[in-house]
Order: structure tokens, then sequence, then C-alpha cells
């Protein structure tokens, strides 16, 4: 029986309490359909922070460097500064395993009401493609007379053309594979050399797309376009910055940010990719065993597509979209009363029996 080889980081809050679910609907499609996963678990977070000073030990890549993938819960925690919890674990595993594509869907299910009235189940269905490497998110800078009435701050963007000709045309690719439509993110008005440099970029990429419908909005009208017209888009291409808020506002509008799932991908398959839900670690809720796992299980079923698994990543989101359309099992924050594991139990039985 074929065996998936899989390393889990739980992390912190509730990618505690997700994970397992995300385990559970795995484990039970894989017995459908006919094969297994090897689960190796690591705690390494913000606990483990607190107790030795490293959010993952310093040869942690070369224990993740074998997996077939990394499933990942969330990390962060109110006692431990944001920027540590995020450049000692998430971005040295998306860097170092060059994961420079972050996929992040976005679906208005039946049985979730948006935020935004009127919209219909099928009418929403879109995707982000975010920079993942490079960009805004940077750790060149620094600061100089610190603390005196002189003080500056410099933060560097890296916009290199290998790092975005290979983003866009991962999106060009989806968008083929999609309904042929790709829309760019841009602020080229007030950003002026990254900016029109990515926009060059994505016009001379779109020459060997002809098939694939182009526009592009600069960042500020595009967020107004998501609230408004979120039926326009099919596969969204931003940098760093631009697509990591774009991609929290996406599920904002489909729902709950608990549903929302992302993948952290090395296309070329040289290096692990890493899924995770969109959310981080929800200290409000951690430990009250309410958290909505479905973000968690998407990320899985996306897995599961990666690693070639397709029938039973479709198995998976039919799964999820017929326990929402029920209505009967859900937790809070979608308006229900379930737990954390009935959700996950629910929907791992239809998974299973599928
Ligand atoms: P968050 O996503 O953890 O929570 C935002 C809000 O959404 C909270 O009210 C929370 O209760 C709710 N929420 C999130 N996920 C939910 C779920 N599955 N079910 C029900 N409700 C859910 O974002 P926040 O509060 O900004 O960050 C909390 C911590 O998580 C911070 O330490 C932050 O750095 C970290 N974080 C980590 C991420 C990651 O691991 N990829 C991503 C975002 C934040
Ligand atoms: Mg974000």
């Amino acid at each position: 029986m074929k065996t998936l080889n899989i390393a889990v980081i739980p992390g912190d809050g509730i990618g505690k309490e997700v994970v397992p679910e995300g385990i559970r609907v795995l484990d039970a499609v894989g017995r459908h359909f006919g094969f297994q996963f090897r689960w190796q678990k690591y705690d390494w977070g913000c606990e483990a922070y607190i107790k030795t000073g490293q959010m993952m030990p310093a040869d942690g890549l070369e224990q993740l460097r074998e997996f077939d993938s990394i499933f990942l819960g969330a990390v962060g925690h109110p006692s431990v500064p944001d920027h540590i919890s995020l450049w000692g674990l998430l971005i040295p595993i998306r860097r170092g395993f060059r994961q420079y594509v972050n996929l992040r869907p976005v679906r208005l299910f039946q049985g979730i009401e948006s935020p935004l009235k009127n919209w219909q189940t099928g009418q929403i269905d879109f995707s982000v493609v975010r920079e993942n490497n490079e960009g805004e998110y940077s750790n060149i800078g620094g600061r100089l007379y610190e603390g005196t009435s002189d003080e500056m701050a410099v933060q560097q963007t890296i916009f290199t053309r290998r790092g975005v000709e290979r983003i866009l045309r991962y999106a060009f690719e989806l968008a083929r594979k999609s309904k042929k439509h790709l829309t760019s993110a841009t602020k080229s008005n007030g950003i002026i050399y990254t900016m029109p440099f990515w926009d060059q970029c994505f016009r001379e990429l779109a020459t060997q797309y002809p098939d694939v419908r182009t526009d592009q909005f600069h960042i500020d009208i595009l967020t107004a376009h998501f609230v408004r017209h979120p039926d326009w888009f099919d596969v969204v291409v931003g940098s760093n910055l631009f697509g990591d808020i774009l991609s929290d506002l996406g599920p904002a509008v489909v729902g709950s940010i608990g549903l929302a799932p992302s993948a952290n991908l090395n296309p070329e398959r040289e290096f692990p990719s890493m899924f995770e839900p969109v959310h981080g670690s929800a200290p409000d809720i951690a430990g009250k065993g309410i958290a909505n796992p479905i973000g968690q299980i998407w990320s899985g079923a996306m897995m599961l597509r990666h690693l070639g698994f397709s029938d039973a990543a479709d198995a998976v989101e039919s799964a999820i979209a017929k326990v929402l359309a029920a209505s009967q099992v859900r937790t809070p924050d979608i308006g229900g009363k379930s737990t954390t594991e009935e959700v996950g139990e629910a929907i791992a039985c239809l998974a299973e029996g599928s």
C-alpha cells in the first residue's frame, strides 16, 4: 500500500486542536482510496521557544527535508513577539524550501452566509497566488540613531526577475487550467521602481499565454473590487505584501477565516511543500475545543492534490461542502454549537464513505 510520509507541526494554540482533525479526515479518505499516512510529529513552536530559546532546532530544515510534505497548524503565542515566531519557523521553511507560491483558494460554500449580500454558491470561486519568498518581506534594512529625534528605519523590498517571473508563470499556468483569467495586483503609480518592473514582467509573460485573459488593478481599488465584485476573479496574483492582504480579505468575503486553506508550494518539487490554514493560533479561543477545523482539513485536501491524489482531494472537498450545506454540524464562528472534534468526525465519516 502506498504510504505518504508527512511531517506534522501542530504549533501553538488552536493549531494543536485543528491538526488532529485534519489527520483524522486524511486517514479516513486514505482508507477509502487505498493509501496510508505515516505522520511524524514535531513539537516546534512558541512553547519550545520559551523552553529552549528556539522555535525549531538548528537542524530543523534537515529533519524536514526528506518528507513528502509538511502539515502545519499555526504558530504564535501572546508571550512571544510575532516576528520571532514567524521568522523563527514559518519563514525559514517557506524560504529554505523555496516555497515561492502561496496558494489560497476562496470559495463561497452553500450554507455559509457571506457578509456581502445576495451572493450564491458558485458565484465566488477564485484563487489568490501570493509571492512567498521575496518582495516586501525582507530582512535587509536597519535602524539608525535609535531613540533620538534623528531616528530612522529602512527596509528594502526585493524583486528579482527570477522571483517575479516564476510566480507570474505559476499564476498563468493555474489560470490556464481554470477559467483562463488572470488579474495582477500592482501599485505602479506610487511605487515607481519595483511595481513597474512587476507590470513589465506580467506584460512580457502574457504574450506566451494568449489564451489567458489578463487585467491589472492598483491594490487600493482591487481591495474594493474584492468586496463589490468578487465574481470578477479567477486567479489573482500579487507580491508578498499585496497577496497577504488579499488572501485575508478573500476568505472574509466568503464567511470565516476558519474555513480558509493555504499551500506553500515548491512547484519544482525540489523540496517538500507545506500546507496550513490561513488563520493563526487564535489565543482568544484556544483550549475551548471550538476552533473551526475546516481550514486545516481543506489544506489537507490541497496536500493530497499536490501529491497526486486528486480523487481523494475531491472527496475531502466534497465532504466539507456537504457538511457545510447540511448546516447541522458547525462551529460557533459560522453560527453553530459543535466542537472542533464533531466537525472533524462528520467530515471524516463522509470522506471515508465517499
Ligand atoms: P488569528 O487568525 O489567530 O485569529 C483572528 C480571529 O479569528 C480570532 O478572533 C480567532 O478566534 C478567529 N479564528 C481564527 N481561526 C479560527 C478558527 N479556525 N475557528 C474559529 N475562529 C478562528 O489571527 P491573530 O489573532 O491576528 O493572531 C494570533 C496569533 O497567531 C499571533 O501570534 C499571530 O502572529 C499568529 N498567526 C500565525 C499565523 C500562522 O501560523 N500562519 C497566521 C496568522 C497569525
Ligand atoms: Mg496573513
